[in-house]
């Protein structure tokens, strides 16, 4: 079998409607067939918030919870972000939160449906949904949570370490929109923050880098 590429997937962008309203892309994304994610999974799980909000939260997919409940960032992950915006000062109002990939990706081990990471063919293959919701919301800012999600906007050699924590501008070379987010802010997922054993620190830094995003939205 000949290596799995970007070009084994359509791509959802036949898929994606002209009507680029939220409610629009709500319904249309359900019926998408981009890559071979729909296959396995429960539901397309479309981002959700104000259609003008400052702020776009960028996630990586939908995890297990999501994935049933059809709403992103509701599971463990969804409960520490919620906590960290609040310490950090960023109003829930103001945000739309979503993700790169809007099908869940896993492998089952036993009953248990375990997260595995999209590829970037299927990253690539999604972002036609990110583009409209950009489109759609016209955020004055990004915030990119974790190496997914910047590989989503940056490409494939973006690491978070490099750029965390610093308003970057959004890049000129991927996802086309008519008027561009002012910034960007990356961070670290917030489910990094939930595994590891130095989580408090970890946290500690989620916290203060959405403080510089914070600071940006006024
Ligand atoms: N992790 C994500 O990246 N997105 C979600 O919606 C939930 C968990
Ligand atoms: Fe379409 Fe994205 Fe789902 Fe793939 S992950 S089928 S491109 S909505």
């Amino acid at each position: 079998m000949a290596p799995r590429s970007r070009t084994d997937f359509p791509g959802a962008g036949s898929w994606v409607p002209d009507d680029v309203t939220l409610p629009a892309l709500h319904e249309a994304v359900q019926a998408c067939q981009g890559c071979d994610l729909f296959r396995d999974a429960t539901q397309a799980v479309m981002g959700s918030g104000d259609a003008n909000a400052a702020v776009m939260l960028l996630g990586e997919q939908p995890g297990d919870r999501e994935d049933v409940a059809g709403e992103p960032f509701v599971g463990p992950a969804g409960k520490l972000l919620d906590r960290a915006l609040a310490d950090a000062g960023i109003a829930p109002e103001d945000t739309y939160v979503t993700n790169a990939v809007k099908h869940f990706r896993f492998e089952r081990r036993g009953k248990q449906r375990i997260h595995k990471s999209p590829s970037r063919g299927q990253v690539l293959a999604c972002a036609p949904w990110l583009s409209a919701e950009l489109e759609a919301v016209r955020p004055r800012g990004v915030v990119i949570l974790g190496g997914t999600a910047g590989k989503a906007v940056y490409g494939s050699s973006f690491k978070v370490g490099e750029s965390r924590g610093r308003l970057i501008d959004w890049p000129t070379d991927s996802l086309a929109v008519h008027r561009p987010p002012e910034w960007v802010l990356a961070t670290i997922h917030p489910s990094a923050a939930l595994r590891a054993e130095n989580r408090d620190e970890m946290y500690a830094g989620l916290v203060a880098d959405l403080r510089v995003a914070a600071g940006a939205v006024g």
